[in-house]
């Protein structure tokens, strides 16, 4: 296939992109910037859709950046960022002659209201309760295309674990130093997934005809607590982790709206993933990690 990936020179694209190379397809990527192998935003605005089987959206700037502040021209970065990427794909595939066989969007699992107790599958209620949910709601709306000829899926990620970036990328020094332990409470749930099975879960969406409509991107094993996590990373790294991040910390660094983040979680479960036939190379946090600090 000819796959073009919106925001594909990022953390997650650059894995999705390896690994549809190495399975025989073609990327094209659309980034903000020109280069070889590349469209820019303006391009797909101005020219219409390449050529292309398919089409992934990864675009979007990074909200857990630490040294932005939370304010509202921020947030608008946050929102536009996605929103406009998703919407001009979307509109370039309702144009196209011949359309894709198959559209792909990442968002979150933000969209699901964060619980101590309750357990969200795809077809859980959610996307309505405070910035995060409404932005995925939002977004998952700009994908959405008029009639029935692209196929249409949508990931909705957790906690991507890789090497050379994500959230762990910021968590490594601290806990190499022994300096690492829970966010908050550590009570919270940590839903997370392998970055080579998010890749994995984008491919076989792309590839595998009967695949449509919401897919949880988190690991099976889903009743992973923030502490547990933190105890995990300590464990492969051999330091211990035991020094809590304090929330004041976490809200006076992020903003207290954002900081819900890190602070709270979700207990998600991969239902309709597993039922579309998906199978996780990393199902178990403590592999995931040695893959990931070695
Ligand atoms: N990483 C995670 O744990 C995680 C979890 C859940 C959901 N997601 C979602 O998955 C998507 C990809 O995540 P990622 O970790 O791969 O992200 P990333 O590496 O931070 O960024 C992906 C790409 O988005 C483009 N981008 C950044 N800021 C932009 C802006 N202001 N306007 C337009 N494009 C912009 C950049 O491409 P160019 O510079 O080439 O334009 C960048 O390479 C994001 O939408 C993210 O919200 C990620």
């Amino acid at each position: 296939m000819r796959v073009l990936v919106g925001g594909g020179t990022g953390f997650i694209g650059t894995a999705l992109t390896q690994l549809l190379k190495a399975r025989g397809h073609e990327v094209t990527l659309i980034s903000r910037k020109p280069g070889p192998d590349r469209i820019t935003w303006d391009d797909l605005t101005t020219s219409g859709l390449p050529r292309c089987d398919a089409a992934v959206n990864l675009a979007g700037e990074n909200i857990l950046n630490p040294l932005r502040r939370w304010n509202a021209a921020f947030q608008k970065e946050v929102l536009s960022s996605r929103l406009e990427t998703t919407q001009t794909l979307a509109r370039a595939i309702a144009k196209a002659p011949q359309p894709p066989q198959a559209w792909v969007l990442v968002t979150g699992v933000a969209y699901y209201q964060p619980s101590l107790t309750a357990e969200y599958d795809e077809d859980s209620p959610g996307g309505d309760f405070d910035f995060f949910s409404n932005l995925v709601t939002k977004w998952e709306a700009a994908a959405r295309l008029p009639g029935d000829s692209t196929r249409q899926v949508v990931v909705r990620s957790g906690v991507v674990l890789g090497r050379g970036g994500g959230a762990i990328g910021h968590m490594l020094l601290p806990f190499r130093l022994g300096l690492g332990g829970p966010i908050g409470s550590g009570h919270q749930f940590f839903p997370w997934i392998h970055i080579r099975d998010l890749a994995g879960i984008l491919a076989h969406a792309l590839e595998t005809s009967h695949v449509q409509g919401i897919l949880n991107g988190v690991a099976p094993a889903s009743s992973t607590t923030n502490a547990e996590f933190a105890r995990a990373l300590g464990t492969a790294l051999g330091r211990p982790a035991f020094i809590p991040l304090p929330t004041a910390v976490v809200q006076a660094v992020f903003g207290q709206e954002r900081a819900v983040m890190l602070l709270e979680g979700q207990k998600v479960v991969p239902r309709r993933t597993l039922a579309a036939g998906y199978q996780y190379s990393f199902p178990e946090l403590g592999a995931a990690l040695k893959e990931v600090i070695a």
